[in-house]
């Protein structure tokens, strides 16, 4: 039986396994109910009294040490499965997140505009950042005294001759006139700048997105149908519009637009100040001056422009207070615009 003895504990001791199942099998065939061991134990019982002393002690110690051995595999194979396949490891584990960006508040505002105008025929127009006193001021019938010519209200990179960072998209719409000739139904959207202390209202860096149709026989009728037909596929189809007068230099006659509030529906709320109206763009026909000025005939046509500011029309559509917040980059602001897409 010693022999016996000493057989199996040199199995255990070799014993190498290949994995974790093997290791089980090993355990159940040697220290298993039925195993290897319990058999030891049934002749254990039949040996000769003088010889259980020393035969129990080896039986004892082939035990714990085969309970020892398969332990310490099991352990070894475990951690040997997980590091060589970082891939596998806990299928039930649940998957790591991974993070989407979202798309900008102005910027999904801008995309939307500018889709809502291409369904009317318009195309996109852009120009420089950088722009000349023509193409901002002079050709848009800006007088030599007007303040926005002034270095309180607008950016100089260099005097005489003057280059500056523009003050509206409407310098496009020039460019564009210069270059094409009517029909013209173009939209620009881009960056704009203005010398203003920044608060809640008012930034010195902002968005505009700017409309131009030049053609024979464009009248203001048509300007008020493209506007009412915009607000509603924005804001939604209650949507009614207002014109009041107003002045711009480049159009005569001039107005600006509002909106029925969307919030209250026109009866008066803190967002529209208690009037129903919220104020969203300026628009008017085009000035002859500034056609002659791009070479275009006045005299046979005619044309309307309009203009609003992005982040003013996404702070009424999202409801945010605070201008300031959509130049801050704060991923907890930008988060909530996830779904707008
Ligand atoms: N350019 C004007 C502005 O920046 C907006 C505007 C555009 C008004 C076209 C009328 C017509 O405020």
């Amino acid at each position: 039986m010693t022999e016996k003895l000493e057989k199996l504990l040199k199995r255990v001791e070799e014993f190498n396994p290949l994995n974790i199942a093997e290791v089980e099998e090993f355990r159940i065939r040697i220290l298993g109910r039925k195993g290897e061991l319990n058999d030891l134990m049934e002749e254990f019982k039949t040996v000769a009294p003088e010889l259980k002393r020393e035969l129990g002690k080896q039986l004892n110690h082939l035990k714990n040490r085969a309970t020892e051995r398969i332990n310490e595999l099991k352990q070894k194979m475990q951690a040997a499965s997980t590091a060589s396949s970082p891939a596998l490891g806990d299928m039930t584990r649940p998957g790591d997140h991974e993070s989407l960006g979202s798309r900008h508040p102005v910027s999904i505002v801008r995309n939307e505009i500018v889709s809502i105008f291409s369904r009317l025929g318009y195309t996109v127009a852009e120009g420089p950042e950088i722009e000349d006193d023509w193409h901002v001021f002079s050709a848009l019938n800006f007088p030599p005294e007007h303040p926005a010519r002034d270095m309180q209200d607008t950016f100089f990179i260099e005097k005489n001759p003057d280059i500056l960072l523009r003050t509206h998209t409407s310098s496009i719409q020039v460019r564009t006139m210069e270059r094409q000739k009517p029909p013209i139904r173009v939209i620009c959207p881009g960056r704009v700048f203005r010398n203003e202390a920044i608060s809640y209202r008012a930034h010195c860096i902002f968005h505009q997105v700017e409309g131009l149709y030049v053609d024979e026989n464009v009248s203001f009728a048509d300007l008020k149908q493209s506007l009412l037909y915009f607000a509603k596929e924005l804001f939604g189809e209650n949507t009614r519009i207002r014109m009041r007068p107003s002045y711009f230099p480049f159009t005569e006659p001039s107005a600006e637009v509002d909106v029925s509030c969307n919030l209250c529906g026109g009866k008066g709320c803190p967002v529209c100040k208690g009037t129903g109206w919220l104020e969203i763009l300026g628009c008017g026909m085009v000035d002859p001056n500034v056609l002659e000025s791009c070479g275009i005939d006045s005299k046979k046509y005619s044309g309307f422009a309009f203009g609003m500011g992005v982040e003013r029309v996404a702070m009424l559509k999202f409801g945010v207070k605070d201008l300031r917040l959509y130049f801050e980059n704060d991923v907890r602001f930008l988060h909530q615009f996830e779904t707008a897409i």
